[in-house]
């Protein structure tokens, strides 16, 4: 009998079948102790840590929206706006140097640590973002930033 081979996932983990995981929309998973947020989106998937980086806030419930061209979660929280694909911040501002200041979307830069979603014949892995510069939703998936989050 011939053997199957397995495709190679590169430190990938495997966190669903596709069709699951559409259905399901919002899926959360645990990975090497980190949580994590997947999310089905408008036929792309997307991955993201599940907790808001302001104030520990969870994404899951969060609305998705359309903002400046970006597809955005809303945290429940407080509305902060973060972009899927990047986990970019963006908010609206006005500068005051403008006559008349006409309000616009700024970006506050990557708050939101992202993780990357890839399908093999119909199985969804998930590779976990090695970026090793700190980005701020990382204090919510340490030991201090869960007791706060727990005592919120
Ligand atoms: Fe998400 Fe404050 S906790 S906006």
């Amino acid at each position: 009998m011939e053997e199957k081979k397995q495709p190679s996932t590169g430190g990938s983990h495997f966190v669903g079948k596709k069709d699951e995981l559409i259905e399901a929309k919002r899926s959360f998973r645990t990975l090497e102790g980190r949580d994590v947020l997947i999310i089905h989106h408008q036929g792309g998937f997307y991955a993201m840590d599940s907790y808001c980086y302001h104030a520990g806030g969870t994404l899951q419930n969060g609305d998705i929206e359309e903002i400046d061209g970006k597809l955005c979660i809303i945290c429940p929280k407080h509305k902060y706006k973060i972009s899927l694909a990047k986990g970019e911040c963006i908010y609206k501002g006005t500068d005051p140097r403008e006559k008349p200041p006409v309000p616009r979307w700024y970006s506050k830069g990557v708050k939101q640590r992202t993780h990357t979603v890839t399908e093999i014949n119909g199985d969804i892995y998930l590779k976990l973002s090695e970026d090793t510069n700190w980005i701020e939703s990382d204090y919510y998936q340490g030991e201090k930033g869960k007791v706060e989050r727990a005592k919120a």
